[in-house]
C-alpha cells in the first residue's frame, strides 16, 4: 500500500514512523517532509495547501491513501476536494474542521448543546469588543476567529493588554481574515491536557492523555511556543476523569455535530482545563496536537494504519486500540530565539548516535539539507522521545541522549514533564 502524508513536522514524522511498522505500508510519500523524514519516506516539495498539486501527485503515483497532518489544508477542505475526486484521504471535511477553524463556531456549538467551556462574547467590532473588555475587567482571554497559527490566543492580565491583543487582531489585521472577528472569552485558571480521540463519525476511541509545554523556558516562563516537550500519559486525567471527559465532551460533539448534519471523522483534538475536578474546553482541534502526537504515538502498539482505516472506511468498532502501559516523554530541541527570531543553516551533530539507542526516537521538524549535512531550519528543530517503566525513566533516557546532539544555540526546556514527576513520585 502506498501512503501520502501531508505535513512537514515532528508530528507528520511520528506518523510515517508508526506507519512504517506495518508490513502493510509498502512506500510512504511526504509533502513536504523535512530531513528526517527523508530517511524514511520520499519527500516531494508540493506545499500542504496546494491541493490541485497534491490530487495530481496522488493520481500519478496511484496512492492508495492520503493522511493530513496540519490544520490548514483542512480548514481550506482538502478533504472535500479528494472527496469528490474519489479519493481516499484521512482527515475531518471542511464543515466538521470549523470546530478548530474557527473559535465562534466552536464556542456557538458548545454553548448550544450544553458542552462545558468558558463563558464569551464574539464581536465584529473592535470599539464594542474593548467596551466589553473594560466593563469585564482581568484576567481575560482574547482570540482571533479564525486560524493564527497558535498565535491569536492572548491570555491578559490587564485591559491594556486585552484591548491592545484587540487591536492587533481586528485593527492591525496581524493575522489577516483571521481576525474578521474575536472571541472574548472568560480566564479558567487550573490545569491543562490534551484529550486526542479517533472517530469515525460513530465510534470514539480515546488515544491516551499528554500534556505539552506551551511556554518557551522552565517552570512555564517567557512567551508561547507551538509547543517545547510533551509527556504521556498526564496525572491530571485520571481513568475517572477520562470518563467525564468522553460523557461530557467527546461524545456530545460527535453526536451533536451529526445532528446537525456533519459527519465528524478523523482526529478530535479537546484542549482541555481541568478546575476543580471538572473538564472545561479551551479549544478543538481537528488535527493531532504537536508535539503531543510524539509523545501518544510512542506509545501506540496498535498498527496506526489499521486506525487509520477503520476511520475512513467507517468501521472503527472493529479496531481494537492498544496502547503500551509505559511512560513517554518529548523534548523539543529549538533555535536559540525561538519563538522570536532565530538563525538556520546550523549543522546538526550526533544525530547518528542516537540511532542504536533502545526506546529513543529523534522525530525531526525543522531540518533540512545544505551542502549533504542536516542543518536546522526551522524554530523546533527537532525533538528526543522516550519510553520508560515510569515517567523518571522515560526523562533519563531522553535528556542522557540529548547530550549527543549539538547545533549552535540550541535550547530545550530542562523540565518536561514536571507534573507528573511533582504529583507521583516514583
Ligand atoms: N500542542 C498544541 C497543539 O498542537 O495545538
Amino acid at each position: 500500500m502506498k501512503i501520502l502524508v501531508i505535513g512537514g513536522g515532528g508530528r507528520e514524522h511520528a506518523i510515517i514512523w508508526a506507519l512504517k511498522k506495518s508490513k502493510r505500508v509498502d512506500k510512504v510519500y511526504c509533502c513536504p517532509g523535512n530531513a528526517g523524514i527523508a530517511a524514511m519516506a520520499d519527500c516531494v516539495d508540493i506545499e500542504v495547501d496546494n491541493v490541485k498539486a497534491l490530487i495530481d501527485f496522488v493520481k500519478y503515483e496511484w496512492i492508495d491513501c492520503t493522511i493530513v497532518g496540519p490544520e490548514v489544508p483542512l480548514c481550506a477542505g482538502i478533504v472535500d476536494t479528494f472527496e469528490k475526486e474519489g479519493l481516499k484521504i484521512f482527515g475531518p471535511n471542511h464543515k466538521a474542521a470549523q470546530l478548530e477553524c474557527s473559535k465562534a463556531f466552536s464556542k456557538d456549538f458548545m454553548r448550544r448543546h450544553g458542552i462545558p467551556t468558558a463563558d464569551y462574547k464574539v464581536f465584529s467590532s473592535s470599539i464594542l469588543a474593548e467596551e466589553y473588555v473594560r466593563i469585564k475587567g482581568t484576567p481575560i482571554v482574547v482570540k482571533a476567529d479564525g486560524l493564527a497559527a497558535g498565535k491569536g490566543v492572548v491570555v491578559a492580565g490587564t485591559s491594556d493588554e486585552a484591548v491592545s491583543a484587540i487591536r492587533l487582531i481586528m485593527n492591525d489585521r496581524a493575522f489577516g481574515a483571521a481576525g474578521d472577528r474575536v472571541v472574548i472569552e472568560d480566564c479558567i485558571e487550573g490545569e491543562e491536557a490534551s484529550f486526542m480521540a479517533f472517530t469515525d463519525g460513530k465510534t470514539i476511541i480515546p488515544m491516551v492523555s499528554s500534556q505539552d509545554h506551551k511556554r518557551v523556558f522552565d517552570n512555564d516562563t517567557g512567551p508561547n511556543t507551538g509547543g517545547m516537550g510533551a509527556y504521556s500519559p498526564a496525572p491530571v486525567i485520571t481513568p475517572d476523569m477520562e470518563k467525564v471527559v468522553m460523557e461530557k465532551v467527546m461524545k456530545p460533539v460527535v453526536h451533536y455535530l451529526a445532528k446537525e448534519g456533519i459527519i465528524y471523522k478523523g482526529i478530535l483534538y479537546a484542549g482541555l482545563m481541568i478546575k476543580d475536578g471538572k473538564p472545561y474546553v479551551l479549544e478543538f482541534n481537528c488535527r493531532l496536537g504537536d508535539p503531543e502526537t510524539q509523545a501518544v504515538l510512542m506509545r501506540l502498539e496498535t498498527e496506526l494504519i489499521d486506525i487509520i482505516f477503520g476511520v475512513i472506511e467507517g468501521n472503527l468498532d472493529k479496531v481494537k486500540v492498544e496502547w503500551s502501559n509505559r511512560h513517554s516523554v518529548t523534548v523539543v530541541l529549538a533555535s536559540g530565539g525561538y519563538p522570536g527570531k532565530f538563525e538556520k543553516d546550523k549543522p546538526i551533530t550526533g544525530l547518528d548516535k542516537i540511532m542504536p539507542l533502545k526506546d529513543v526516537v529523534v522525530f525531526h521538524a525543522g531540518t533540512g539539507y545544505k551542502d549533504n549535512s542536516i542543518v536546522t531550519a526551522g524554530g523546533r528543530v527537532c525533538a528526543v522521545s522516550a519510553l520508560g517503566r515510569n515517567v523518571k525513566d522515560a526523562l533519563d533516557k531522553a535528556y542522557s541522549a540529548i547530550k549527543l546532539i549539538h547545533f549552535d544555540n540550541m535550547h530545550y526546556r530542562k523540565d518536561i514533564a514536571h507534573r507528573a514527576v511533582t504529583l507521583k513520585p516514583e
